[in-house]
Formats: C-alpha cells, structure tokens, sequence
C-alpha cells in the first residue's frame, strides 16, 4: 500500500490564529472606514495577504495604489506579528497534536500547505515543526488558493500521488483547491460553510483516529 500525505492547513487548523488574522484586518477595515464583519472575514480565510487586502477595499468600493497598498499590507503583517509574538502550545487547537502523532505513528506523510508567509516561525513557536516532512507556505506559492498550487507542490515534496493526498482545512478556498487538485478534502468547522469538502469535523476531537486509518487504507 502507497503512503498516503496528509497536508494540513495552518491557520485556524493547527493553531488558533484565524482570530488574530481577523483583529488585524478589522482594524484595517475601521481605519479605511469599511464595515468589516466575521462573515465577510469567511472570504478572507485561506487567501494570500495581498489577495486579503483587495477584498477589502471592493467591500468599501474603494481604490487605492500600490503605494498605500504596501502601507496597509505592512500595518497588517505588524499587527498580525505582535498578536502572534508570545503565542506557545496552548494555541495548538484540540485534538491535532494527537493526530498528527497518529499519521506518525504509522508512518504516513505529513505536509504543510498554508497561505502564510509566517507559517514557519509559527510552527517553531508551537514546537511541531518537526512533525512535517514537508512545508509549503505563501514564501513558495505564486497563486493563492482556491487555486491548488499550495497542495500539489506539498504532495509532489513528499512524492505521494494527488489521489493519496487528503487535505484538512478550515476555509471555503482552501476546500475548492483540494477539490481541484483531485484530493480528498476533510473541513474542519462549520459545516454549513465548508459543504464542498468531502468530509466534515466541527474540530479534532471529534475525529477518532479510526477515520485516519480508514483513509490510509
Ligand atoms: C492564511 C490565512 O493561512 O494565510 C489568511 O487563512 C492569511 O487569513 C494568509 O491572510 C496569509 O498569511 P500571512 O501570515 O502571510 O499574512
Ligand atoms: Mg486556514
């Protein structure tokens, strides 16, 4: 039997950081005088930092140029990065650490395939990295999801077939882009919102390891 990869999404999947990326933005939002709501901020999830900000100001019909762009880009990434500065293990989310170990355990790939650009030092800060035979981070990738760039290089890394590849993720986008790279596409969060994925988990604790080792065979 192949090894199948298992590729993870960071934020809002591993660690509890989809709430920092929302407070940094709103922010953002308030000072360009937009209304910016948690379910705006739903098409948010899973986008590139660039990406994040243009939805932004077409919810303000708004138009700015690079130049003020990168001003905004950079406040963002600032704040972001203060949030972030003391985050430890306690922001790991429920249950992944002990699926992560399971995959481990019996031998399976494990990947990272996230937007961030700061995904590393996060994984750092958390102690996992070592978890992951491969990452593939918004440093690596020139097209945001959905479209499926993160996800095929994350399982070319560790050389497994898109078909054994099964994606967990908490955003719409990031859902539609395993659906397009042919993988196995697990939401992990609201149902409702992440309908297109093939499977579905409020969160961790409530995966038993027995659906990892379903997948694996
Ligand atoms: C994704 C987040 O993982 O990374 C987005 O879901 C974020 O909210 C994107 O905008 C880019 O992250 P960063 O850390 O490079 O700004
Ligand atoms: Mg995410």
């Amino acid at each position: 039997m192949s090894k199948k990869a298992f590729i993870f999404d960071l934020d809002g999947v591993i660690v509890d950081t989809a709430k920092y990326h929302f407070l940094a933005w709103q922010k953002i939002a308030s000072q360009l005088g937009i209304e910016f709501t948690p379910e705006h901020n739903e098409e948010l999830k899973g986008v590139s930092r660039v990406r994040s900000l243009d939805i932004i100001l077409a919810l303000g019909n708004i138009e700015i140029g690079q130049e003020e762009k990168n001003k905004w880009l950079t406040q963002k990434n600032e704040d972001y990065l203060s949030y972030i500065e003391h985050m430890d293990e306690t922001e790991i989310l429920p249950g992944v650490v002990n699926i992560l170990e399971f995959i481990k355990e019996k031998k399976q790939l494990i990947a990272l395939g996230s937007a961030s650009k700061n995904a590393r030092p996060i994984l750092e800060k958390v102690k996992i990295l070592h978890l992951f035979d491969a990452i593939v981070d918004g440093n690596d990738v020139t097209n945001a999801k959905p479209d499926p760039e993160v996800f095929l290089r994350a399982a070319k890394l560790v050389k497994a077939k898109n078909a054994n590849a099964i994606v967990f993720e908490d955003s719409v986008a990031g859902i539609q882009a395993a659906n397009i790279a042919n993988m196995i596409s697990v939401g992990i969060g609201d149902a409702n919102i992440l309908h297109e994925a093939k499977y579905n988990f409020k969160d961790f604790t409530f995966m038993d390891t027995s659906f990892i080792e379903a997948l694996m065979n």
